[in-house]
């Protein structure tokens, strides 16, 4: 058999087991193409308005990237792909493992037939998988999302689905963390959708942590402590003030959603300070960096790039989060950023996930570098971030109480 008609055969192998519901996943390696960060790629199948996607997750060393494609053009990707830039591929059914190797022109399949494996889920079924299953509570009451009869309000079905999509995504990174009972502080909590969700999930868990959400509303602290009162969530409670005055020690986990601004930055820094294990943010508003690329002189060549309003609007998110990234993972985190709910719901919609892994960052020199390197193209003279760790010297001391 030729090289093509094994890839074809991988390929049909493939097709038939997304067409008939027993694709659990596939997983391409072995990478050598053209693109040096890029590491591996999984594949899954998901309904997505009704639509069967093939949904392509693209690892990079330090971000995933996500493309949803039909079949026609997925299969297109997996051809080209497997021709000439996966060494590897393995595709696991309900009914059997199918590996591809390819070495040079030489091609070798494997198929190993397995028993008692379960389909996956899609989004037919989701629903059903959420994490929080339950929706008669106090607190989806008092936050508007449940009606008087317990059931989730017509008008707040979005809310519910992305407070469940938030559960699925820090529930695991809290539960990664080495501690009985993690504190997490979510600074700018607003009205602490969140915690309360969080909370409830991890409860239900067996696996209780204690969360503070800190608010600088009066009226939203009060409200939420009122709930916690009422839900007897007693390691929940909401505490009124800034993020800069919080004092963040022994947190475990810091994380901010759309806090304003530099708020995010003051998250990132009480984190840091504190040598939380991670740090999560959700940033909103970039206005000081746009300010200071309004400002500044950047490198003439990107004057074209910055000319149109929206535009600079999007560099300055894109320059604000790159900075922060940067600065946490020259602070010991491993750094990744990725969207985390779509951005049919809001376009304020990156997460940046920084897990402190015990070293003192990668090659700092090039990090340094990387920074200064970024400040200069963009004409940028400080980072407001940046200012508060140096003032404090913790770019130098990382994790120092
Ligand atoms: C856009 S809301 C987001 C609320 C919540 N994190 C969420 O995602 O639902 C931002 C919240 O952060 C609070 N906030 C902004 N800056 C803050 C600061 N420096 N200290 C404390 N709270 C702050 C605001 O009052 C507001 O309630």
């Amino acid at each position: 058999m030729t090289t093509s008609e094994r890839i074809e055969e991988f390929l049909l192998a493939v097709k038939t087991a997304f067409n008939t519901g027993t694709l659990l996943r596939l997983k391409l390696g072995g990478y050598h193409g053209s693109e040096p960060e890029l590491k591996s790629v999984d594949v899954k199948k998901i309904v997505a308005k009704g639509v069967e996607k093939f949904s392509f997750t693209f690892h990079y060393k330090t971000r995933d990237i996500i493309k949803n494609q039909i079949q026609p053009e997925a299969l297109a990707t997996l051809r080209a792909g497997l021709k000439a830039e996966f060494r590897s591929a393995q595709l696991a059914t309900t009914e059997f493992d199918l590996s591809f190797e390819r070495n040079g022109d030489k091609v070798r399949l494997k198929r190993t037939e397995v028993e008692g494996r379960e389909a996956a889920p899609t989004e037919h079924n989701r629903a059903k998988n959420r994490p929080l299953t339950q929706t008669d509570k106090p607190y989806l009451k008092a936050l508007g999302i449940a009606g008087k009869d317990g059931t989730v309000r017509n008008d707040a079905q979005d809310k519910f689905r992305q407070i469940n999509k938030m559960v699925e995504i820090f529930a695991p990174l809290i539960q990664g963390i080495k501690a009985d009972a993690p504190r997490i502080v979510d600074m700018g909590a607003g009205k602490g959708y969140l915690d309360f969700a969080l909370y409830d999930f991890l409860a239900g868990q067996g696996r209780p942590a204690e969360i503070v959400g800190v608010e600088m509303r009066p009226k939203l602290v009060e409200d939420g402590n009122a709930t916690a009162a009422e839900s007897g969530f007693t390691g929940l409670s909401f505490v009124p003030g800034t993020i800069m005055d919080y004092n963040a020690g022994g947190a475990d986990a810091v994380i901010a959603l759309h806090a304003c601004d530099t708020a995010t930055d003051d998250a990132i820094y009480k984190g840091i300070k504190a040598g939380a294990a991670l740090i999560a943010v959700a940033p909103c508003c970039h206005k000081q960096i746009r300010r200071e690329m309004e400002a500044g002189q950047a490198d003439d060549r990107l004057g074209v790039l910055l000319r149109h309003g929206t535009f600079l609007e999007r560099q300055a998110e894109m320059v604000t989060d790159t900075l922060r990234a940067l600065l946490l993972e020259l602070s010991g985190y491993r750094t990744k950023v990725f969207e985390f709910v779509s951005d049919a719901h809001t376009p304020k919609n990156n997460l940046i996930v920084a897990e402190k892994d015990g070293r003192a960052g990668r090659d700092r020199d090039t990090i340094l570098r990387q920074i200064a390197d970024t400040k200069a193209m963009f004409g940028i003279r400080q980072h407001y971030l940046e200012t508060l760790l140096h003032s404090d010297a913790q770019t130098q001391q990382p994790g120092s109480p």
